[in-house]
């Protein structure tokens, strides 16, 4: 039975990601930050951690937290939105959550889990956004949310050069309708999901070079920076 590692599931594209791998017959170990997301996932038959991403001894914990694991895959989902433009400053604090959850906290979990995904030649995954790409950007809406998406895309990009035992891959989950997406997203997170756990099984098990360090659409096609 393969193993996965998804941080950051307590709702929305996670909570489908956990609910559609258990499905599958998957072994699925889940992260939330507050008893409410535990329950949920514990109801999808998922084995449960209360990690909250931002906070340095709670994420640090889950090295220990998961001694002797051996993992197939690992999915960092846990992120925070705005949609402020770069017309006024932002505040102190609005940075450093967007930072904190949306890049810091990968950077965090990665050096923990690569040791655990190594024994299967396993995948680490994000999910980004095309709000990471610099090439697609033509307005300054959500400029911090787009800036955190950046630095978690070059995260990726370097991480890959060292841990070359696993493959490191950025991806975008499509506008979707999720407390973040809003209802007017057009693509249902059940569809999502579906799509994204199609393209980490190929990048999970062909191993193909060009995947490595990758940016890539929720259906595998290639992004630009
Ligand atoms: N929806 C879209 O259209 C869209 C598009 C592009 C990219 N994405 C990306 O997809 C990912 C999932 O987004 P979503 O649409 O599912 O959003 P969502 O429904 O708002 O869910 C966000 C998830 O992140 C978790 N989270 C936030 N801060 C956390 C922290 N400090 N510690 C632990 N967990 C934390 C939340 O947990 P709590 O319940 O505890 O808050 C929740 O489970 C995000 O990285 C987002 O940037 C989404």
């Amino acid at each position: 039975m393969a193993t996965v590692l998804l941080i950051g599931a307590s709702r929305g594209i996670g909570l489908e990601l956990a609910r559609q791998y258990r499905e599958d017959g998957w072994r699925v170990i889940a992260t939330a930050r507050n008893s409410d997301g535990l329950e949920r996932l514990k109801g999808l038959g998922c084995e449960t951690l209360r990690v909250d991403v931002t906070d340095p001894a709670s994420n640090s914990g889950l090295s220990w937290q998961l001694d002797g694991e051996k993992l197939d895959l690992a999915v960092y989902v846990a992120g925070v939105g705005d949609r402020d433009t770069a017309v006024s400053p932002p505040t102190r604090e609005k940075f450093d959550l967007l930072m904190q959850t949306n890049a810091m906290g990968p950077m965090m979990v990665l050096p923990q889990v690569a040791p655990m995904l190594a024994q299967s030649a396993g995948t680490f995954a994000v999910i980004s956004s095309h709000f990471g790409s610099l090439t697609l950007t033509e307005t300054s809406l959500a400029v911090l949310y787009r800036m955190s998406k950046v630095a978690l895309n070059m995260y990726i990009r370097c991480a890959q050069h060292d841990f070359p035992e696993i493959g490191c891959v950025a991806l975008h989950p499509g506008w979707v309708q999720t407390d973040m997406g809003g209802p007017q997203a057009p693509v249902k997170v059940q569809d999502s999901a579906a799509s994204l756990r199609q393209t980490l099984e190929t990048v999970r098990t062909q191993r193909d070079p060009k995947h490595r360090g990758a940016f890539l659409n929720h259906d595998g096609q290639p992004l630009p920076w």
